[in-house]
């Protein structure tokens, strides 16, 4: 019997800038970073768990997935397209949401959340291998993998149910 995953979440939760990632789009209209940021934290809590690992590290990987994309900011709005704006070239390109915000992540959430090295690296390289970072740990590796399982089930959704409306308007026009 390991540790709990709400208990090694819940305080993380409950915070105030955590809830706010429900306003936040992730991977399309039905589904927010706080949606996502939860079942990667699932994923990466059953994955550690199945892999027999300490309860500290179970409990370590869980809160760096939970808090993976806590950037603080809407990818897909104009001001963050206007932010962009101020490069120019491959530092543009290298400047884009998917290269660099397992870093704001990293230490964004750091600042309001006590994190080890080990987790804040995790964050950090969690978009390998478009990250500036690489995964280095079992913890980097495992969260890397989970959220790749959840963007991939949760891109396959949002495609499924654009299709469908199409469909349905479509049928209905
Ligand atoms: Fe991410
Ligand atoms: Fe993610």
């Amino acid at each position: 019997m390991g540790p709990s995953f709400s208990a090694a979440t819940e305080d993380i939760l409950a915070h105030p800038l955590f809830q706010d990632t429900r306003r936040l789009k992730h991977h399309g209209a039905d589904n927010s970073v706080y949606d996502h940021s939860v079942a990667t934290a699932r994923t990466a809590y059953h994955m550690a768990c199945a892999l027999g690992l300490s309860d500290a590290d179970v409990i370590s990987i869980t809160r760096a997935a939970l808090l993976h994309d806590f950037f603080g900011y809407d990818w897909h709005d104009e001001s963050y397209r206007r932010s962009l704006r101020r490069y120019r070239g491959i530092r543009r390109l290298t400047h884009m949401h998917a290269f660099m915000h397992g870093l704001t992540a990293a230490r964004r959430a750091s600042r309001y959340f006590a994190l080890s090295d080990r987790q804040c690296d995790a964050i950090a390289a969690h978009m390998f291998p478009l990250s500036p970072v690489l995964p280095r740990t079992r913890e980097a590796w495992i969260l890397t993998a989970a959220d790749k399982v959840v963007a991939s089930r949760e891109m396959s959704q949002c495609v499924y149910l654009t299709m469908r409306r199409l469909f349905r308007r479509a049928l209905a026009g």
